[in-house]
């Protein structure tokens, strides 16, 4: 096998989505690279305080298979992204110290964000113990849920004043006189339907010091329970620098699972 014999070739994808292939001699395909817009609610990016790329910028996955790799068959492929993309910067998310991490390093990517990613199984909860933090009163604040589709990623507080439907969101909130103080947000039917993924909570300054986060956080637990009984385990991530956060999973019930990087490489 030799890299010479490989040719990088832009292949069409769906609306949206650019795709290109590294093709050995024989047509297999040794690495694909593509580029798709970045969905900012599915990465956290709206949540208060998130470090956000630069508007525009591109989610882009790159995959060499193993018989082909450290060839420079990802370098040529993120040389041809990087010649037609018309985008402000890449964004890249790869597993903490693993060869995607190097990868990035090595092509001027900047580091964006660390994240630690936790899993809650549901079979870990005790349904009393969840049932008690749900119910301990907050006085002047109250608990609201809402379903449906964050369709184009709109805020919480508009998602609220939105009818529920069916969809695959579940926000749960903190209100108060009309205003929203808290909320978390879970996502269900993908990557699989049978984990969700969990986006927050947030607490907005001025509500800050009341347990606000650990309310709604038990109680979209416990909503997602009632009307998704088919989700067993909720997976979210949280900045590696947020302790405070990070203890708050491990009160929850949540577990390590991984730790993953997001980087970002800024285009002429
Ligand atoms: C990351 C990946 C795409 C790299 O593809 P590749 O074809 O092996 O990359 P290249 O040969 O062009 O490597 C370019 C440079 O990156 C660095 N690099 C790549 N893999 C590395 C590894 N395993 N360890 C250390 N450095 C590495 C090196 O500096 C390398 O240059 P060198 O070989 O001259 O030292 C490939 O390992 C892969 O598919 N991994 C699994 C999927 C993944 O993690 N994708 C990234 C996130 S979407």
């Amino acid at each position: 096998m030799s890299e010479a014999l490989i040719d990088i070739v832009a292949v069409s994808g769906h609306t949206g989505v650019s795709r290109w292939q590294a093709l050995a001699r024989r047509g297999s395909v040794a690495g694909v690279a593509t580029m798709r817009p970045i969905i900012l609610f599915r990465r956290g990016f709206l949540l208060p305080g998130a470090p956000a790329p630069r508007p525009g910028a591109a989610d882009l996955s790159l995959y060499v298979e193993p018989a082909w790799r450290r060839r420079g068959i990802g370098s040529r492929l993120l040389a041809a992204v990087r010649e037609q993309a018309v985008v402000p910067s890449l964004v890249i998310d790869v597993i903490t110290g693993s060869p995607g991490e190097a990868f990035s390093l090595r092509n001027g990517f900047r580091r964006i964000r660390s994240s630690r990613h936790d899993l809650l199984t549901y079979g870990d909860v005790h349904g009393a113990w969840l049932g008690e933090l749900v119910d301990v009163e907050h006085p002047g604040y109250r608990l609201v849920h809402w379903t449906g589709d964050p369709v184009g990623a709109p805020r919480a507080g508009e998602l609220l004043r939105d009818p529920s439907r069916p969809g695959s969101a579940v926000l749960t909130a903190a209100e108060t006189d009309g205003d929203l103080a808290a909320y978390v947000v879970a996502v269900v039917g993908a990557p699989s339907p049978r984990r969700a993924r969990q986006y927050g909570p947030a607490v907005f300054a001025e509500h800050r010091g009341r347990p606000l986060g650990r309310w709604v956080n038990a109680a979209l637990i416990q909503r997602l329970r009632e009307i998704h009984p088919e989700v067993n385990e909720i997976e979210t991530d949280t900045a590696e620098n947020d302790l405070a956060m990070l203890a708050e999973r491990e009160y929850l019930g949540f577990r390590p699972l991984r730790r993953t990087r997001l980087y970002e490489l800024t285009l002429p």
